[in-house]
């Protein structure tokens, strides 16, 4: 009989520990909508999709209908697209401010680089407002902006040009580097394209933050996570949370410990 109750007992203990521990196992598991993007992951959250699904600096704000907005460096972008063919990878777009190529409020894009940079298609377009005529400047990179003071001259270059003209440019009274995607670039030298549509299409950014161990957690059964309350990364297993990945049957240590496969975090398991 006691041995009964003793063993009822611990079974209990064993069930209520398991079940609490497995709650951001089903919480986690799967995609959230959000706004315009459906489908979306790790390190992403928000709309209900709780921060520990996710990744700190990565919190979504959704509306129906709309693209999902993110805030980098205090600056809202409007996310345009998140890759699923390369991960990492998502299109933004600065918010509201620029709808006019002659914005009232100027201000440089930046990013938090510990959790994103520029992808290799972004390319700066340089702006320059408050400039008086410069003649040795293509006129088709000149337009005009309605001042106050001063010249109402505009010239957008990349960065090149903007190294070649520097001496004519430092007439100017102001200046801003605009991200955007090469071939908006290559658009609007064109003439297929505006200012305004060129910013307006995005750029793109790449996060790499916790990717790798993303891809090893998953490949091991687990679902990608954070810790609440350090941010850390955490791979939630059936039985509890690791630091790396779950514990693959048959394997006679801890993966915590066993960090072999995450040498080709690349390759698929066939
Ligand atoms: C997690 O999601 C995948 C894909 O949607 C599904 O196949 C799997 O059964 C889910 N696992 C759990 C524990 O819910
Ligand atoms: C998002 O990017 C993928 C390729 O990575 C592309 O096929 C898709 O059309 C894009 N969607 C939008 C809305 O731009
Ligand atoms: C933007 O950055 C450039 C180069 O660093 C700088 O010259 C310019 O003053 C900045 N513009 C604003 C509005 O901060
Ligand atoms: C664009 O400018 C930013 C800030 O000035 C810089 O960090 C980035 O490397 C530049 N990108 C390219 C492609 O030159
Ligand atoms: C700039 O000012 C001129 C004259 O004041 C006006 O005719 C023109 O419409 C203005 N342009 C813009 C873009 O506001
Ligand atoms: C610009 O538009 C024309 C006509 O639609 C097209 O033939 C050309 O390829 C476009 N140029 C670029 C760089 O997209
Ligand atoms: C989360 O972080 C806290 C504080 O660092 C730590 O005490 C706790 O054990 C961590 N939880 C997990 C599941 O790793």
């Amino acid at each position: 009989m006691d041995a009964n109750i003793f063993f009822f007992f611990s079974a209990s203990i064993i069930f209520i520990a398991y079940s609490h521990e497995n709650d951001h196992f089903l919480e986690c598991n799967g995609t959230f909508n959000c706004g315009t993007i459906q489908g979306i992951g790790y390190p992403f959250w928000g709309s209900g999709r709780p921060r520990y699904c996710g990744h700190r600096g990565f919190e979504l704000i959704c509306q129906e209908n709309q693209s999902p907005a993110i805030d980098i460096s205090s600056q809202r972008f409007r996310v345009l697209n998140i890759s699923r063919i390369r991960t990492g990878m998502m299109t933004i777009a600065p918010v509201d401010i620029w709808e006019d190529p002659c914005p009232q409020l100027l201000y440089n894009i930046s990013l938090d680089h510990i959790l994103f940079d520029f992808a290799a298609t972004t390319q700066n377009l340089t702006l320059f407002y408050d400039c008086p005529l410069e003649d040795d400047i293509p006129s088709q990179c000149r337009f005009m902006c309605n001042t106050s003071n001063g010249d109402g001259y505009a010239y957008y270059l990349d960065e090149s040009s903007s190294r070649i003209h520097h001496s004519e440019l430092e007439d100017c009274g102001n200046g801003i580097i605009v991200p955007v995607n090469q071939r908006e670039l290559d658009e609007l030298w064109s003439g297929n394209d505006t200012i305004v549509d060129a910013w307006n299409k995005g750029f793109d950014v790449i996060y790499g933050k916790d990717m790798i161990p993303c891809m090893t957690c998953r490949n091991s059964g687990g679902v990608c996570g954070s810790n609440d309350t350090s941010l850390d990364f955490l791979c939630f297993c059936p039985d509890k949370p690791y630091s790396k990945s779950c514990l693959v049957p048959g394997m006679f240590a801890s993966s915590d410990l066993l960090t072999s496969s995450s040498i080709h975090p690349f390759r698929e398991v066939v």
